[in-house]
């Protein structure tokens, strides 16, 4: 490693100096942005590492190239590590991201026109559940489902099921990227199967928390497809894959290669395989279980302070504060205030915001990446005291300064997996 660090300084240091100040950046701030993560040293080594040169269209067995000893090993390693992990009877490891992992499973059962029930946007759903400005949103007909904002974010089933009914939808589809609770997937399955719908879980922020088993899985509820990334809570290298049962394991394979994709990317295949290893580990399940703990400790605080948070709390790794109810401010401002003591988040809608996307009413903050650095229940109640205090004084520089050095200094006792301890 410190030979390649040593070459890039010669060979390109823009390059270099680019990487540095990203490290510095991580290393000095805290990360609360809850889809992001540190990896293993052990996944940055391999998604480094040779495998990155290889082509290897096709699947273990059967490739369009030869030479594939070594990358039948890890793809057939990885696939049957996310079977064990996930109880899925199928895995498909191929997909490079969380977009393409949605746009195989639609293309595998879907028709141009076919229509689609998935979680309203602004709820909590991701732009490709068929937001209009996505292709998928082009491609088919989206409805949408709704949470109850005067029942703690619980899914409006009575509606849902009879949006099912009148729209008859060949697919419903759950999950999210900004809603804090967890889905009762037994519930969706039973208005499924009322009008004969598939049914898809995209499970992307919380599969390492499915994994660890502190939430639910789509697959125990009956789901027929599961699609997880596995650079969020699961902790590894960007990349997608899509579970199911072995019924359509054929039709999955054929969307994501040849239907969607040409060469794999081996060097992610092969750290997904570590990943899920690493995942199985007693060590991950209580890393799981902190991640929710830190999450209630935030979001604990929060309340105290009257701080309005959607859905009044959360179930899951995150947590998304109205900051224009709270402190007048909308989300990007909060952002803004944030970023200056170190502490990042994103900008958020909120359920039917009556902001535009870009100026919305809140932020999302999570606690995957800040539970890897080792932190726990105090750190979580001094950040939320330092986030609150930010924001109540967002013009007042002396004090953000002040902020920005205690931010640093907790910082600098936890450090960052794969990142050399700050030059002293
Ligand atoms: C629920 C959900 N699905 C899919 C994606 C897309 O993943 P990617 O950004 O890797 O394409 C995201 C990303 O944030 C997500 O939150």
């Amino acid at each position: 490693m410190q030979d390649f660090r040593r070459l890039l300084s010669q060979t390109d240091p823009a390059v270099f100096d680019a990487l540095l100040g990203e490290e510095k950046r991580q290393r000095e701030g805290v990360e609360l942005i809850p889809s992001e993560n540190y990896t293993y040293p052990e996944v940055l080594a391999v998604l480094g590492s040779v495998f990155t040169n290889k082509y290897s269209e096709g699947y273990p067995g059967r490739r369009y190239y030869g030479g594939q000893t070594y990358t039948d090993r890890i793809e057939s390693l990885a696939r049957e590590r996310a079977c064990a992990l996930f109880r899925a009877e199928h895995a498909n490891v191929q997909p490079l991201s969380g977009s393409p992992m949605n746009q195989a499973v639609y293309f595998a059962c879907l028709k141009p026109g076919d229509t689609v029930l998935g979680m309203e946007l602004s709820h909590g759903g991701h732009l490709t559940h068929g937001a209009p400005v996505s292709h998928m949103g082009k491609i088919f007909t989206f409805v949408r489902y709704k949470t109850r904002t005067d029942r703690q974010g619980a899914i409006d089933f009575d509606e849902l099921s009879r949006v099912a009914k009148e729209t008859r939808p060949k697919m419903i589809l759950c999950g999210y990227s900004s809603y804090p609770r967890d889905y009762d997937y037994r519930a969706f399955k039973a208005v499924a199967d009322d009008v004969g719908a598939l049914t898809m879980a995209d499970v992307a922020h919380i599969g390492g928390l499915v994994a660890a088993d502190v939430m639910r899985n789509p697959l125990d509820g009956g789901f027929d497809f599961v699609t997880t990334t596995t650079h969020k809570s699961l902790r590894g290298p960007r990349g997608g894959m899509i579970l199911c049962r072995a019924a359509h394991a054929r039709i999955i394979d054929a969307s994501v290669f040849p239907g969607l994709q040409g060469g794999p990317h081996m060097n992610n295949v092969a750290a997904a395989a570590v990943t899920f290893k690493k995942a199985a580990e007693p060590e991950f399940k209580a890393y799981a279980r902190q991640v929710l703990a830190n999450a209630r400790t935030l979001a604990a605080v929060f309340l105290g302070e009257q701080v309005s948070l959607v859905t009044g709390g959360t179930d899951n790794h995150l947590l998304v504060m109205d900051t224009a109810a709270s402190f007048a401010m909308d989300g990007k401002r909060a952002e803004e205030v944030l970023d200056r003591i170190g502490i990042t988040t994103n900008k958020q809608v909120i359920p039917d915001d009556p902001r535009p996307p870009l100026r919305p009413s809140g932020i999302r903050l999570g606690t995957p990446a800040c539970t890897t650095r080792g932190m726990r229940e105090p750190e979580m109640e001094a950040l939320a005291g330092w986030i609150v205090a930010a924001l109540r004084h967002a013009d007042d520089d002396a004090r953000l300064a002040r902020l920005a050095e205690q931010v640093k200094a907790l910082c600098s006792r936890f450090p960052v997996p794969g990142l050399a301890p700050a030059p002293v």
